[in-house]
């Protein structure tokens, strides 16, 4: 399975490259600076969505399945972007959003039996806070995150076979998979009963009012699976990632379906050895997981875990067992954007989505024209700037995903002192210092590569340093 220890690219279509001059990235654009993806070593790149859109949530809001918005391009334009991707050996997954639809789709209107109505609504909360329910003609409709976008009932069969079709004409214009987005929201209880009191806490951070109440039935219906079934029989073997909302524990009824679930338990753990692992055993303990430290909902690995740390966060990323996400900009060490008096999402993450900085110049050679969010600090942070540095972020990035095929089979967390995260692969030993002092930590002879220059010397690690050494004899004669 070619996406077994794959490392996938998220492009954020709108931020990534514009060709026409109009501020806004596109597929065009995307094709462009393939090259940059080969160069970096990468195996696939995800699209978020390029589908028509209103854009009440940047194209998570799809008001047609089978086109592109015209801000992205067109059908031909994705298929040459296959082409061209293929050509440089690297494949096209693209985001699925199943669970709902733009209240601007024509189905909403032509077929509102397959959305989810009520005369009164229940106690369930929309993703973005409030009501999961909006009024209209009478009645309610659900929606699990912003108002303008309605939930799908994925019982009834006509509204699945529309979804089947639309899945089946990505795959026959070449796209590789899917990430399947919020999925974990896809059936709720049928008779649509109240969430009722917390029990056992959820396993991941929720806001309060939602930590009040056991989500057990306004997401993660027992009969998911049947829903997920239909998925998969559309798309065949193509890889399927699940947005799945929920400790690695509770993934089994998702992953009878799908290839991989996004790792949330590591996603929310803070830049601390004893809780990085933790949350890497709970998630190794079985198969499925797939690493993600960034994305355009969480912002960027410099911003998360701190521009000391970053370097490491990268190592930590790309030398986990299993597929690994990489956001656009985090192979340059690019950080969140400022809060703009211009407010395009009002869930307030237009800050993890500033455009992709190329070059020096003013715009960071994103576009000719006025960018949709100004760049953040192409002087600063640029891929020109840091190709052919040897100690940069993104020469680092390159490094790492050479690496990570000859890592070598098999994982294995190893004791270490506190502060310091290490596990084994192969013949090969990652320690991670998420300490403020240097520590001893478990290091084989060889040092393979370690994310500051000097960072091991006498056993010991450098604070906030990362290191990957090697040794056919095992651990600890460093
Ligand atoms: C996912 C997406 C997010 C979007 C939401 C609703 O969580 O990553 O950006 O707002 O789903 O589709």
């Amino acid at each position: 399975m070619w996406w077994q220890d794959a490392v996938i690219y998220q492009i954020y279509p709108r931020s990534f490259q514009d060709s026409d001059a109009d501020g806004v990235g596109d597929l065009s654009g995307i094709e462009q600076r393939l090259d940059h993806l080969a160069w970096l070593g990468v195996d696939a790149l995800w699209l978020s969505p390029i589908y028509p859109s209103p854009m009440y949530d940047f194209g998570y809001d799809i008001s047609d399945y089978k086109d592109v918005d015209p801000a992205f391009g067109s059908l031909e334009d994705f298929d040459r972007l296959v082409a061209a991707a293929r050509n440089r050996g690297l494949r096209v997954l693209l985001d699925l959003v199943p669970c709902h639809t733009s209240t601007e789709h024509p189905w909403f209107r032509e077929h509102p039996d397959w959305y989810i109505w009520s005369d009164a609504p229940n106690n369930w909360s929309s993703a973005f806070g409030g009501p999961a329910w909006s009024k209209l003609d009478g009645r309610y409709y659900l929606h699990s995150f912003y108002p303008e976008q309605a939930d799908l009932d994925w019982r009834n069969p006509e509204l699945v076979a529309a979804m089947q079709d639309a899945l089946r004409f990505w795959i026959e214009r070449g796209t590789a998979g899917y990430r399947v987005d919020a999925i974990d929201r896809l059936l709720k209880d049928p008779q649509l009963r109240d969430d009722p009191p917390a029990g056992e806490p959820f396993g991941l951070p929720l806001r309060q009012d939602e930590a009040k109440l056991a989500l057990t039935n306004s997401r993660n219906a027992p009969d998911t699976g049947a829903a997920l079934a239909k998925i998969r029989e559309a798309v065949g073997d193509a890889l399927l990632v699940g947005e799945v909302y929920l400790p690695s524990a509770r993934w089994q009824p998702y992953l009878e379906h799908l290839d991989a679930a996004f790792a949330f338990e590591l996603l929310h753990a803070p830049w601390d050895a004893e809780r990085l692992r933790a949350a890497i055993a709970a998630t190794t303990r079985r198969p499925g997981a797939a690493w993600v430290l960034s994305n355009h909902d969480f912002g960027r690995l410099v911003t998360r875990f701190g521009p000391e740390n970053a370097r490491a966060a990268a190592l930590l990323l790309l030398t986990l067992p299993g597929p690994a996400f990489l956001y656009q900009g985090d192979e340059i060490g690019l950080g969140d954007g400022p809060r703009c008096e211009r407010v395009y999402d009002r869930a307030g993450r237009d800050r993890y989505r500033h455009p992709m900085q190329w070059d020096g110049s003013p715009s960071g050679g994103f576009t000719t024209g006025s960018a949709w969010l100004p760049p953040v600090d192409p002087e600063a942070t640029n891929v020109e700037a840091q190709r052919d540095d040897p100690r940069s972020t993104l020469s680092l990035v390159r490094d790492l995903l050479a690496l990570r095929r000859i890592l070598g089979d098999g994982f294995e967390l190893i004791d270490a002192d506190p502060g310091v995260l290490a596990y084994r692969r192969g013949e090969h030993t990652i320690a991670i210092n998420t300490s403020r002092q240097s520590q001893r930590a478990p290091l084989s002879r060889d040092v393979v590569l370690e994310t500051a220059p000097g960072a091991v010397r006498d056993r010991t690690l450098a604070a906030h340093a990362g290191v990957i050494t090697r040794s056919d004899e095992g651990v600890g004669q460093a």
